[in-house]
């Protein structure tokens, strides 16, 4: 399957998603949202894949926003229709799982953020500029913003970040725990696959579960305490947790198949 906005690249069970409008600063349009929901759902069908990493085409922006050329002239109820459609993408890739790590390469803006919020953890490079800027335009953030930023840096920071619009820098952000890890900008890609890589050796079932369990925590529809107790017994019924055991008393690494 081929994109007209983004790059979808798979090697050795990792998928690299790369937003590729980098004349617009890989600003977020309808073609992109449309190419970002087959490229999750497509995914979702790899064998074997072990992680995605969502990165920005060229060096300046991971994505700019939300396009804001397609804000002229919406009605309320098209506004709350592209509202919706972005909430119904970010909450496919936040319930993926398999880890979706946000790889920061410059401007994370708006509907940028967002989508970085929506990935499982973000890092970034020394270059990169994170803000939800949308008080600016008279808006508000329209896709999960209000909610994510809260629940990763905290009610105090969001609300400075949301209510000033301004950008904060790697090194902000990295102290507000929005982004793990600042590296230079070359080294960006090769820690974001360093990363999946090394989740790719630990037991497939017990990462999906993690993810869940994690995500539970946000839901208003699960208990994740409970969640966790029953998931954690699912996995004895596992192969993985087998091998797992049995790898470790006989001194070696597991070979874990997912099962
Ligand atoms: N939507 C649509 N187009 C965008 C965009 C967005 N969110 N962000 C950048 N672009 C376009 C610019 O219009 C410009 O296009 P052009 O060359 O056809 O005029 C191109 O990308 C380059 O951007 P430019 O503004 O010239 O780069 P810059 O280095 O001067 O500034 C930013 C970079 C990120 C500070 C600036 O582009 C910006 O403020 N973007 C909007 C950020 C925003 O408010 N996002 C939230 C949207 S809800």
């Amino acid at each position: 399957m081929t994109f007209d906005n983004l790059l979808y690249d798979l090697q050795d069970n990792i998928l690299t998603i790369t937003i590729n409008r980098p004349d617009k600063l890989n600003a977020l349009n309808a073609g992109t949202f449309n190419d970002l929901e087959k490229a999750f759902a497509l995914a979702k069908k790899e064998t074997g894949l072990k992680g995605i990493v969502v990165t920005g085409a060229g060096e300046k922006a991971f994505v700019a926003g939300a396009d804001i050329s397609e804000f002229e002239g919406l009605s309320t109820e098209h506004a709350m229709q592209l509202s919706a459609r972005g909430h119904g993408v970010f909450n496919k890739i936040q319930n993926m799982t398999v880890p979706v790590i946000a790889a920061i390469n410059g401007f994370a803006l708006g509907g940028g953020c967002e989508l970085a919020l929506a990935c499982h953890f973000r890092i970034g490079s020394e270059n990169a500029k994170l803000g939800l800027p949308e008080v600016s335009l008279g808006l508000i953030p329209g896709y999960g913003g209000t909610q994510r930023l809260v629940q990763v840096v905290g009610k105090g920071k969001a609300m400075e970040m949301i209510l000033t619009g301004d950008m904060i820098d790697a090194k902000k952000a990295f102290d507000f725990g929005l982004i793990n890890h600042v590296v230079p900008l070359e080294e960006l890609l090769p820690l974001a696959n360093k990363i999946i890589g090394k989740i790719g050796t630990r037991g497939p079932v017990a990462v999906k579960k993690a993810i869940e369990c994690i995500n539970a925590f946000y839901s208003d529809h699960m208990n994740g305490f409970e969640y966790e107790i029953e998931s954690f017994g699912e996995l004895f019924d596992t192969e993985d947790v087998k091998e797992g055991a049995k790898a470790f008393m006989e001194k070696r690494k597991p070979e874990f198949k997912g099962k």
